[in-house]
């Protein structure tokens, strides 16, 4: 194992980014401790270069080269603390495979991360997004990050509430760049209730539907619908939804709902979330494909790189979205991933 990080220069980004945009870090560390973290950025402060925290590449868009130096988060750590009759906590390091740790802690039959299966990215890269699926977000089982705060210059242990999370973001995504986090952790259960209340979870277990499933048994299941309707990012490029689901107000909703009786809104408080991707399927994005990006033909959410596309042809696709999704239902459309470089 490397202990130290070591600066290499013009590396290639296309193999770690899971749109495969082709593009090239100036300067490019990877880290596999705290003290690696520590280095990288004293050596980017004394050069007076920008840095850019790169998991595994799965939500962001490379515009372009990053002219600055990336650092390649690979610190590796996987342990339970607390165990007790009723759950334990995972202890995860920010470079672990997220999907990895889900396969570990449902095989070890806890409960809580379950319905998270075969999401793409790092452990360290899922608080910021506050990453969701079927039902569950991570916030649900999250006690606490570790971070470098930048700002600060210090360690930080920041607990669930002071995280900030909400519908895919978190206060790591409203303050790009503060914290670099190197571990989280998850309290999981032995006995707290399945979510199993998502449409497609219904239909796909059908009559098997039961609190006594085995914790494994939801994940594969989870994974079997994902693989039904997403693109696998290793053999068609994308970065999963592309576009947030947004949400509008139950006035909105309501005047959208009278010009269109079909549209699918999700009731929250005082407000109703709209997804998204029937907005962009209505305007017959759907299976588009032009030389080199298109959208996925069964998530119209998904963008996907078909022949070595540049990151801009699939920022140009996004924006052409987001102008006819406005001009047929009014409604903006927030992009998901990053973007960065160029
Ligand atoms: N729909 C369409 N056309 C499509 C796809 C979906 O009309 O091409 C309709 C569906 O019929 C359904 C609604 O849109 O009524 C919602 O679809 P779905 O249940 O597939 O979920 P989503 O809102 O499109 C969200 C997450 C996904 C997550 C799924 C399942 C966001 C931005 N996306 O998608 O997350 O897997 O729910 O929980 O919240 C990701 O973040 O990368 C991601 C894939």
């Amino acid at each position: 194992m490397k202990t130290c990080a070591e600066l290499q220069k013009n590396v290639g980004l296309t193999e770690l980014n899971t749109l495969r945009v082709s593009a090239t870090a100036r300067y490019y560390m990877d880290v596999v401790s705290l003290d690696d973290v520590r280095r990288a950025l004293a050596w980017a402060e004394k050069n007076e270069v920008r840095t850019l925290v790169l998991g595994s590449g799965s939500n962001l868009v490379f515009a372009g080269d990053f002219s600055g130096l990336v650092i390649r988060m690979q610190i590796a750590a996987r342990h339970w603390e607390q165990v007790d009759d009723t759950g334990a906590t995972l202890v995860l390091g920010a470079g672990e495979s997220w999907h990895e740790a889900v396969l570990y802690a449902a095989g070890s039959g806890y409960r809580g991360i379950e319905n998270l299966a075969l999401i793409p990215g790092t452990a360290g890269a899922a608080p910021v997004q506050n990453i969701g699926a079927y039902g569950v977000e991570l916030c649900d089982t999250l006690v606490s990050v570790t971070a470098l705060d930048r700002k600060l210059n210090e360690v930080v242990c920041l607990d669930n509430a002071q995280c900030g999370f909400a519908y895919r973001d978190s206060l790591f995504k409203r303050s790009p760049g503060r914290y670099i986090i190197t571990e989280i952790r998850l309290r999981l259960s032995r006995e707290k209730p399945l979510q199993l209340g998502y449409k497609d979870l219904q239909e796909y277990l059908g009559e098997t539907v039961s609190q006594d499933l085995d914790v494994l048994a939801v994940a594969e299941a989870v994974m079997a619908i994902r693989r039904r309707k997403l693109p696998d990012p290793d053999i068609i490029p994308n970065v999963g939804s592309f576009f947030k689901n947004p949400v509008v107000s139950a006035e909105q909703f309501s005047r959208l709902q009278a010009e269109h009786p079909d549209v699918v809104g999700y009731l929250q408080k005082d407000t109703v979330k709209l997804a998204a991707a029937w907005l962009i399927d209505q305007c017959g994005w759907k299976g588009y494909r032009n030389a080199r990006v298109g959208v996925h033909n069964r998530q119209a959410l998904v963008l996907i790189n078909h022949s070595g596309g540049a990151g801009q042809d699939v920022l140009e696709l996004a924006s052409d979205i987001r102008q006819s999704v406005k001009k047929r239902f009014d409604v903006d459309l927030e992009m998901e991933p990053g973007i960065v470089g160029g």
